[in-house]
């Protein structure tokens, strides 16, 4: 809660007290509040807790739930007009459709929405709640922080949780909704002590070489995990390296192997729900006959991770959910030679005015970008001029009408903008994951 709401809430328990005629000493004597305590509510004493403040709405006879939802009310509108120069907006419907379109593609897997590194940059929170009503199976996370995101906006949503995690964390975790990808036996030695059925996906290292057991370790893996009553074999995945190539050979050499792990767990009697083995462009590039669930990542975003020149890269179509706008600062007329920025590497080649953004490489841009990138003025494309600082952007401004505070539009979700994702990565020589999962995670998304 605000300093500003709770400053709010103590002038209306003030006026409560002086309506009911109670002085501070009687007030204190009814409740069992030190009066010094009172004394310094009413002062707008930083520290005063919403408890003590609710234990004093009672004391004046206020409806605590009329006060307890003021209170919220309050602190939501504060935070709504506080007004952020900078903000994302997530479109749920392209979310949606995306979602939708694998499920309907491949009606023989179930669709998990991978939601790590914030959701690839989209705001976990925010994709949870608009993912509440589709109800994915699993959602899929890097670390357990994410998770309790997750469960703030849905505790039902089941969670699979992939990277890696210190084995002395396992007692604090809450495990009613969570399976672990696992693939070291000491893991098991720590979750067999735990009280409590743990779900577990084993992961097969079918060569990308980063995790897993390879398949000549699974029978012994397995044989250890039989000593543990409460551990249950949920899933088995494993993950492609080259899904989003043309050639084909090594995503066919990694499925053989997959296929051969999966048979050796059946023929230890070792029988998992799930089985899983391509994200986004395995599932268009793989065969996929064994696997049962996806693991949906950059397609659910609404960007096709296959090169233009493959074969199925048509077939895949998404379209993208986040928009970022930031708004013009400061105005700045140029004469013919003077320059821009750090280092002065852009020099005005005549007169011209310039524009800034409140927006640098901390918040979303590359530095890359620096004289190369564009940001878009009412539909105009305008260059990004000398180099991006660390909180603000100067461009050029192409709209001689532009004025302080016009929205410029630093992110499209229009592919054939210049400043759509994968125009920028191809500029700054990335690919659209990092420009994402780099986008700050203190810009205000909204959904839409
Ligand atoms: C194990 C695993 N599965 C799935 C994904 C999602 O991949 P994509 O975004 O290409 O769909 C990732 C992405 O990093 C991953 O590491």
């Amino acid at each position: 809660m605000s300093h500003r709401v709770q400053k709010d809430l103590v002038s209306s328990l003030k006026s409560a007290r002086l309506d009911f005629g109670l002085t501070q000493q009687q007030l204190a004597k009814k409740t069992g509040i030190p009066r010094t305590t009172i004394s310094k509510i009413e002062a707008g004493f930083r520290n005063t807790t919403l408890n003590t403040m609710l234990d004093l709405a009672k004391a004046v006879k206020l409806d605590l739930k009329l006060v307890k939802q003021e209170i919220f009310k309050k602190a939501k509108n504060m935070e709504r007009s506080f007004e952020t120069l900078n903000n994302i907006y997530i479109d749920s419907s392209a979310i949606i459709a995306n979602y939708n379109f694998f499920k309907n593609k491949f009606p023989d897997h179930q669709i998990w929405p991978v939601v790590k590194s914030n959701a690839y940059g989209h705001g976990i929170e925010q994709i949870a709640q608009i993912m509440k009503k589709a109800k994915p199976e699993f959602m899929i996370v890097d670390g357990y922080y994410e998770a309790l995101k997750i469960w703030k906006i849905n505790p039902q949503q089941k969670v699979l949780l992939i990277g890696a995690l210190s084995p002395h964390n396992y007692q604090n975790i809450n495990f009613t909704k969570l399976s672990l990808s696992i693939y070291d036996k000491n893991s098991l030695g720590y979750l067999g002590e735990i009280d409590k059925t743990i779900n577990i996906h084993l992961k097969i290292n079918t060569g990308f070489n980063r995790q897993g057991i390879k398949v000549d370790q699974i029978e012994d893996f397995l044989e250890e995990l039989k000593k543990y009553n409460n551990i249950n074999l949920e899933g088995v995945m494993s993950h492609l390296t080259s899904a989003d190539e043309v050639d084909d050979k090594f995503v066919i050499q990694q499925e053989n192997q997959f296929n051969k792990a999966l048979d050796i767990i059946k023929n230890l009697n070792f029988h998992p729900k799930y089985t899983h083995l391509s994200a986004t462009a395995g599932s268009f590039t793989a065969e996929n006959k064994t696997s049962n669930a996806i693991r949906l990542g950059i397609g659910l975003y609404g960007y096709n991770p296959l090169p233009d020149n493959h074969k199925k890269y048509k077939q895949l179509q998404v379209r993208p959910a986040l928009t970022l706008i930031s708004s013009i600062t400061n105005i700045i007329d140029l004469s013919k030679g003077e320059t821009v920025s750090y280092n002065r590497t852009f020099t005005a080649p005549k007169s011209m005015s310039v524009g800034v953004i409140p927006l640098g490489y901390y918040e979303a841009l590359d530095r890359k970008l620096s004289n190369k990138g564009y940001v878009k003025l009412n539909e105009k494309k305008c260059p990004i001029i000398g180099n991006i600082c660390m909180n603000m952007t100067i461009f050029e401004i192409k709209n001689s009408s532009a004025k302080l505070f016009d929205h410029v539009k630093v992110i499209s979700a229009n592919h054939s903008d210049p400043n759509s994702v994968l125009n920028m990565a191809k500029q700054a020589e990335t690919i659209p994951y990092e420009i994402l999962t780099r986008i700050n995670q203190n810009i205000r998304r909204t959904i839409i």
